[in-house]
């Protein structure tokens, strides 16, 4: 039995899908606990690939209970559309998909204002809603998904709410007002489809422990987008780190027994924000084609670069990653040599620690230590022996600086394109 959080290493789309598809394997509950649909995690299985925003990525293995904690932000027309996609896939969803009464709902007005929001500071959000519909719940003004239960009050918050929102786009951004009406009878219908879900769910997942069952928490997003270890205010509005897991889930930090970091072999960010490593040349071409870096919810390009050992080194500190997934070392296959970044020179002299001030992080420059390519093949390798020493040495390296042991490898899209150490 065990209790393990999976958490994104970076700036996201790490392998995170992949990687848990791989792991629930072993575990018989998967928690997602705090994001939206702001999250793409992609699972290939045989000719098959699954995109989930929502629903973890647990969904796809038969015996695995899925949660949706409280600390996530529920849009419900975007999880309608979820399970409906899962369901024409033959998945069953009933039954094995539960959602925290206390989760709080994405809302019409919170996408609006995400868009308007981005047109003064631009942070290239993905435009689901996530800023603002934390801002709602921080401010004590949100409606939950437990809201949905009780037509009565539903009601009368979405009123509360649309009153000051329809002031705050008549006067400030000059907009026509939403429609009062159309969104409580819309809100009214997601009702009917969503209470079969609706649950306690840390009840559920700490009973689910104390039968000594094991339990997965899926982080979305990375810890370099974390609202308060991140490089703010380049970052989402939520905990991806782990200690988000425990207040998103319910689940005291007492009954963690692991920290799984899931570091992508080199780096990546969508969005704004500063990027040391980042590559504006044609190394930077070559990873973004072979790496199919586009995001799974925008299909916006994503900004590539070399591995940065400096930054994941503060991202172990942050999450207390014990064990590393290595993702995507495929992708560095045909690189006559490979660079990783060891630390950052600012002002002439080199930094003692991971800055995330983003002002100072603009200025770096970053230091690379070169490793030599392996330029073979390594996606049909089954084990670590496998590998060419090159490979090893790349990964020893990293795994050395950061101060984490690996555990898995991953060597391709695909489930069967693993090694397991
Ligand atoms: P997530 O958000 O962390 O779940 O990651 P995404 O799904 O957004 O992005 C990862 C992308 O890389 C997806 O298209 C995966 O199918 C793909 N992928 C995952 N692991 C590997 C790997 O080891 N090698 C290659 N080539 N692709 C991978
Ligand atoms: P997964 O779980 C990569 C980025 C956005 C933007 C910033 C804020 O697939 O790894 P938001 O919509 O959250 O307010 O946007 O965060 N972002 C992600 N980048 N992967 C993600 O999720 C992301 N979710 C949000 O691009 O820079
Ligand atoms: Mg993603």
């Amino acid at each position: 039995m065990s209790v393990s959080v999976l958490v994104g290493s970076q700036w996201g789309d790490e392998g995170k899908g992949k990687v848990v598809d791989i792991l629930s394997e072993k575990y018989q509950v998967v928690a997602r606990y705090q994001g939206g649909a702001n999250a793409g995690h992609t699972v290939e299985i045989g000719d098959k690939q699954y995109i989930l925003h929502l629903i973890p990525s647990g969904i796809l293995r038969e015996d695995v209970t899925c949660v949706i904690g409280n600390g996530v932000v529920v849009d419900p027309q975007a999880l309608l559309d979820e399970i409906s996609f899962l369901e024409k896939n033959n998945i069953k969803i009933d039954g094995r998909l539960f959602i925290s009464h206390n989760a709080h709902l994405i809302m019409p007005y919170h996408k609006l204002l995400d868009s308007l929001n981005e047109s003064g500071q631009k942070i290239g959000t993905t435009g689901r809603g996530i800023g603002p519909c934390y801002i709602d719940k921080y401010a004590r003004k949100g409606i939950r998904i437990v809201d949905l239960l009780n037509k009565d009050i539903l009601e009368k918050k979405i009123r509360q709410n649309l009153q000051e929102k329809n002031t705050l786009l008549k006067k400030v951004y000059e907009r026509n007002e939403l429609d009062v009406e159309a969104i409580i009878a819309e809100y009214m219908e997601f009702d009917k489809r969503i209470d079969k879900y609706i649950k306690d769910t840390p009840a559920l997942l700490n009973n689910a422990i104390g039968e000594g069952k094991s339990v997965l928490l899926e982080g979305a997003q990375g810890a370099l987008l974390d609202i308060d270890h991140g490089t703010y205010p380049y970052v989402t509005s939520s905990s991806p780190t782990s200690g988000g897991a425990c207040t998103g889930s319910g689940i005291p930090p007492t009954k963690i027994d692991s920290v799984i970091g899931i570091v992508k072999a080199y780096t990546t960010r969508v969005g704004n924000g500063p990027f040391p490593t980042e590559l504006l040349d044609e190394d930077g071409e070559k990873l973004r084609k072979i790496g199919a870096e586009f995001g799974a919810t925008t299909g916006r390009p994503r900004r590539c670069g070399w591995f940065d050992a400096f930054l994941v080194k503060y991202s172990t500190m942050i999450n207390g990653i014990d064990q590393a997934a290595i993702t995507k070392l495929d992708v560095l296959s045909s690189f006559d040599e490979i660079k990783v970044c060891v630390g950052y020179e600012y002002q002439g002299k080199m930094l003692k620690a991971f800055p995330n001030d983003v002002d100072q992080l603009d200025c770096v420059k970053p230091v690379y230590e070169t490793l030599p390519g392996w330029k073979s093949d390594i996606s049909k390798a089954l084990k670590y022996e496998d590998l060419p020493q090159a490979t090893k040495d790349y990964l020893e390296f990293i795994s050395k600086y950061c101060g984490f042991r690996i555990s898995l490898i991953s060597v391709g899209a695909k489930r069967s394109e693993t090694i397991v150490m």
